[in-house]
């Protein structure tokens, strides 16, 4: 098969996803993932999301606040994937027993006192117009958070989301594979412009490099990434000739062993041009900004969608052979440690990692895209 790098294709052919030709080789990482866009959750609705093989119920009160709660409910175990909102009361379906903000049961269906239970929140967050959910594997509450991205332009924010065979940390160590910039991606030059910096949950790229844009040729593009666990990668990716800003959030989420869900949203401007008057530069900014938003918004997914048959099909090796030119993946590799369980020994030695060559078997999956 060859790589469709086409937003929105599906990929149903060719070489075997990952998480049917292999046993899941790195557990769900810790910390902060992705379920929902703010968009999918109106106040009233309830979602249905996975995580780490598990059911999430997400849903908005109408006050507008946001819960997210393990599935099932304490009564006598319906799913509340298919409750509904009242007020801010999450209602089950089987016999109406109502749960207030604070998850615990406040009236049965039949009227008579409430038993003693509640529901299991998660931590969740709303931020970058994406909704996160904490999962931690010893159940520890959060202790870092994914902060706001900065202002951009007056535009709302344009996502999508995919769902493959893959792992979250290999669309974080995507950030960090300076090599295959050039080599799937396609810039001529491509160049880190300091060494990259690893900090507690964080670290962040600087690059410089060479980009062909349609229609207007090659410009130098200064690329800023920073990335907060192993779920979610913000991305400021400025074009100084054209004048074109894109900020992105890139998450990547563990849906279950060996699989994704991979979202991007993305807000897009044209700078204010300093050679015009300010009133007509401001107008020429916000045209230009309307006008090109969709098509960048495209050309940044198609960007992305080149990693997707190659994440969707890899194997993840513990022991990769490196070589100069490949960008800092070994340091990478040690920091992600820090998000697994301390007796896997962390994703350079885990045990379970595939043996080259080993073909077990797994359910049959590929790559298809979701609209949110
Ligand atoms: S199972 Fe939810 S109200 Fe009975
Ligand atoms: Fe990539």
């Amino acid at each position: 098969m060859r790589p469709s790098r086409k937003f929105g294709q599906v990929i149903n052919q060719g070489p075997t996803p990952g998480d049917a030709a292999l046993p899941p080789a790195l557990p769900c990482p810790d910390g902060w993932a992705a379920l929902a866009f703010t968009a999918e959750l109106k106040p009233g609705t309830v979602l249905t999301r996975q995580l780490a093989g598990e059911d999430v119920v997400l849903y908005r009160q109408r006050d507008g606040r946001i819960r997210a709660t393990r599935p099932y409910c304490p009564h006598l175990g319906a799913h509340l994937g298919l409750a509904e909102v009242a007020g801010n009361d999450l209602v089950c379906p089987f016999h109406r027993f109502a749960f207030g903000p604070d998850g615990r049961c406040v009236r049965t269906g039949y009227g008579t006192p409430p038993p003693k239970a509640a529901l299991t929140h998660l931590p969740v967050r709303e931020v970058n117009d994406a909704v996160f959910v904490w999962r931690h594997h010893d159940g520890r509450e959060p202790d870092w958070e994914i902060p706001a991205w900065h202002v951009l332009g007056d535009l709302p924010s344009r996502h999508a989301t995919w769902e493959m065979a893959g792992y979250a940390q290999d669309v974080m160590e995507n950030a960090v594979d300076v090599g295959h910039f050039r080599t799937l991606h396609g810039w001529s030059r491509g160049e880190l412009a300091a060494p990259v910096s690893f900090d507690g949950v964080t670290f962040h790229v600087s690059m410089r490099v060479q980009e062909q844009f349609p229609l207007l040729g090659r410009r130098q593009v200064e690329v800023e990434v920073d990335g907060y666990g192993l779920s979610c990668l913000h991305t400021d990716v400025h074009t100084p000739a054209l004048g074109l800003e894109m900020c992105s959030l890139v998450m990547a989420t563990m849906t279950a062993p060996g699989r994704m869900q991979f979202r991007q949203a993305s807000r897009f401007r044209v700078t204010e041009p300093s050679r015009l008057p300010p009133a007509l530069a401001r107008t020429a900014s916000r045209t230009l900004s309307r006008l090109l938003a969709g098509p960048m918004f495209r050309f940044s997914c198609e960007f992305t969608a080149a990693d997707f048959p190659i994440w969707s099909t890899k194997q993840y090796l513990s022991r990769p052979r490196l070589a100069a030119g490949d960008g800092p993946i070994g340091p990478f590799r040690r920091w992600s440690r820090q998000f697994y369980p301390p007796n896997q020994t962390g994703p350079l030695t885990l045990p379970g990692t595939p043996v080259e060559g080993e073909h077990p078997h797994g359910q049959a999956a590929g790559t298809r895209y979701v609209r949110p």
